[in-house]
């Protein structure tokens, strides 16, 4: 579908990872107004942040396991549709009017993407409204288990062909070094990648090592990815409109 982008909010920009259930609602603002002045179609996912992944973490659940017990799902989901209404709140407010589909609308039983998935996001692109999705506790024949937001961000790119995924993550982009935080690179061929993963906090999603081999296999599916810091204003509306040196762009195989 022309022109469409997929944005992932990070976790990491609109909560503070560090403190349970912070949401920086200042960030959400602000990112929401950015969103708001770029015209193009979008598709918006986010991250757990301080509200999924340490309830996550505490009932065991993750995005590697099956689990069969219902026990903690609903507190996961719970924290997860908080954050999500957040979002979803500050988008409206700035007059981005989003439609929620929770992972489990999005995926078959055995999780891979629902056979008709471009044909609901058009559907809801075309009447205005903006798809709005979240890392969530998905049901599977197998039974529950986490679907990252950075998962979702490329079945969505996928399926719709979008031009150009934009995770937004706390640093300026990917870093050569991750105590320097002018060590971002500017331009990576997406062969290139996967030397760029240095050891985060463990998490329920499998962290920056999971999120770069989605990206990897998004720019293998020919479609562009920036990685831009959430909090620079500048660098999302640039990334957004597609220009360079708004933090690292992973080039899609041509
Ligand atoms: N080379 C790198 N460049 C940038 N960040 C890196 C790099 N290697 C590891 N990281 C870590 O990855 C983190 C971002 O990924 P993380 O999964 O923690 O956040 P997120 O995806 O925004 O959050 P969520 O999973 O809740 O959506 C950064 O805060 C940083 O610590
Ligand atoms: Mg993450």
């Amino acid at each position: 579908m022309e022109g469409v982008v997929v944005i992932k909010l990070g976790g990491s920009v609109i909560t503070d990872k560090k403190k349970p259930y912070s949401a920086r609602t200042e960030v959400l603002d602000s990112i929401s107004s950015s969103i708001a002045e770029w015209s193009g179609r979008l598709i918006v996912v986010h991250g757990g942040g301080s509200f999924g992944h340490p309830t996550a973490m505490k009932y065991k659940l993750s995005s590697t396991k099956y689990k069969r017990s219902g026990e903690g799902i609903f507190e996961t989901r719970e924290a997860m549709q908080q954050l999500s209404s957040m979002v979803s709140h500050y988008l409206g407010q700035h007059g981005v009017k989003t439609y929620t589909l929770p992972a489990v609308s999005l995926l078959t039983m055995e999780g891979d993407p629902r056979r008709d998935l471009a044909f609901l996001i058009k559907n809801i692109l075309n009447s205005g409204l903006t798809p709005l999705t979240y890392g969530d506790v998905a049901v599977f024949r197998k039974g529950f288990r986490i679907v990252s937001g950075d998962y979702l961000s490329y079945v969505l790119s996928s399926a719709i062909r979008a031009e150009r995924v934009i995770f937004t993550i706390d640093k300026q982009g990917i870093l050569r070094n991750l105590d320097d935080p002018t060590s971002a690179i500017e331009e990576l061929e997406f062969k290139q990648i996967n030397q760029f993963v240095h050891a985060s906090e463990k998490d329920a999603t499998g962290g920056f090592k999971a999120k770069v081999s989605y990206a990897r296999m998004i720019a293998e599916n020919g479609i562009d990815v920036f990685f831009v810091n959430g909090f620079d204003k500048d660098a999302l509306i640039r990334s957004l409109h597609g220009e360079r040196g708004a933090g690292t762009l992973v080039k899609g195989k041509k």
